[in-house]
């Protein structure tokens, strides 16, 4: 069978990678991955990946400084990747009213021209949901910039979000998954001959991996047409996306679905039996956590001197381990109230590395690696590869469906 070539940017310790070489046909051989992490001197993501996946090229260089030639001899099928989500605003360059220009270090701007350098066949990116609502002044305005751009490379786009709990994993982890592929192939042709509404809600790629009831949550839905003036866009665009869209030719719907929920895995039931010590609290540790996730209100004071009261909810003493876990950040190894806190027949402990790697469905010590903080931190930055393993599945069932096509036309 044909294979088709990734390139995997901002590859981390290597979710989408793992993700996509667990599908069912074997049709993804990840060619090119990129990693750096800012300002560190140990490398500890991009060693982890090394260490865990022998082949292809792995470049361990700031992506703003890896040049179009390298990008374009890479010459992938398909671009993946879960970047940060910053802010995407533009403006038109003063060397002339056609160029525009984003600001320095936002790193959508670098898949941008990956795509522009490659023009692979499908993309497959990852970011928060926030995403969707950046930034609070302009809501929706980050998301339809980032459209906007993918629209004029020559995408139909789908996105979804997707609280991996929802369907059988281990974790509440809601993050948007956006889905392109270029408007000339058979699949988008044959697909957007379909409703929009059929689309999100039955024939696309995101309804296929991940089925959704016929339910629109509280009359959610909507649509709109983006400008092909991305400074327009950028100055006055605000809308309100919802978690499910679907894009062509700047034209768009969207929609809050409501997932056909699938039997979670419990907190419990991904836990170590025998649990090293060191993962133990001290009475002291306990009551700071139990501080700290208990309902709080603070007088504070802000810098100009204004009073005012900060409060926040309780949350349970510790996490139940009957439903999924929370959310993991990157600051799962420190004392905080976001971190997990488990209660066993020993007492009161942190999770453990190999939980943090389960939580995401790795495979235990994938990141053995590193030091146990980085391994939360590492963790905390990925994403759950079961997810991307359905995704993959349905990516092998459009390719077998049209196997038409290579479409990397070289921009350049
Ligand atoms: C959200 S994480 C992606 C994690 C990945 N999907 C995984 O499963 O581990 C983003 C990654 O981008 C990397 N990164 C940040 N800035 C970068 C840059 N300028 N060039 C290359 N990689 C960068 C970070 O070190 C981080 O590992």
């Amino acid at each position: 069978m044909k294979k088709l070539k990734v390139g995997e940017m901002f590859a981390g310790v290597g979710g989408f990678r793992l993700g996509l070489e667990n599908t069912e046909n074997r049709m993804f051989e990840i060619t090119w991955a990129n990693q750096w992490e800012p300002s560190r001197r140990v490398q500890h993501a991009y060693d982890c990946y090394t260490h865990n996946f022998k082949t292809g090229i792995h470049s361990n260089q700031d992506i703003t400084q890896v040049t179009n030639h390298e990008l374009a001899s890479t010459n992938v099928d398909m671009i993946v990747g879960g970047f940060p989500c910053q802010d995407y605003s533009v403006a038109r360059s003063l060397s002339g009213e056609l160029g525009i220009q984003g600001k320095k270090g936002v790193l959508f701007w670098e898949i941008a021209r990956y795509i522009q350098n490659v023009a692979p066949k499908y993309i497959l990116l990852e970011n928060v949901d926030r995403l969707l609502k950046s930034p609070a002044s302009q809501r929706g305005r980050d998301f339809a910039v980032m459209l906007s751009t993918l629209n004029e490379l020559g995408y139909d786009i789908e996105w979804r979000v997707i609280n991996a709990a929802d369907y059988g994993n281990a974790q509440k982890r809601r993050r948007v998954f956006i889905f392109g592929y270029r408007k000339e192939n058979h699949y988008a042709q044959s697909i957007t001959k379909k409703s929009a509404e059929d689309i999100v809600f039955k024939e696309g790629f995101f309804a296929k991996a991940f089925p959704v009831t016929d339910e629109v949550y509280k009359d959610r839905i909507g649509t709109v047409t983006l400008s092909h003036d991305i400074v327009e866009i950028s100055d006055n665009f605000s809308y309100t996306f919802h978690p499910s869209g679907f894009m062509r030719n700047g034209e768009i719907y969207t929609v809050h679905t409501v997932p056909q929920y699938e039997k979670p895995v419990t907190l419990g039931e991904i836990l170590e039996e025998a649990v090293d010590d060191q993962y133990y609290l001290s009475d002291e540790k306990v009551e700071k956590f139990k501080y700290l996730r208990g309902a709080k209100k603070i007088e504070r004071i802000t810098k100009d001197g204004h009073k005012y009261t900060f409060s926040e909810g309780g949350m349970s003493e510790t996490d139940a381990l009957d439903s999924p876990a929370r959310t993991m950040l990157t600051s799962e190894s420190s004392i905080n109230r976001s971190t997990h806190l488990i209660k066993d027949s020993k007492g009161y402990r942190t999770l453990t590395p190999v939980e943090a790697e389960r939580l995401n469905g790795f495979p235990d010590n994938w990141t053995d690696t590193m030091a146990g903080k980085m391994r939360f931190f590492c963790m905390g930055n990925a994403l759950v590869v079961p997810l991307i393993t359905r995704m993959g599945n349905e990516i092998e069932n459009i390719e077998m469906q049209y196997p038409d096509e290579t479409t990397q036309l070289n921009l350049f």
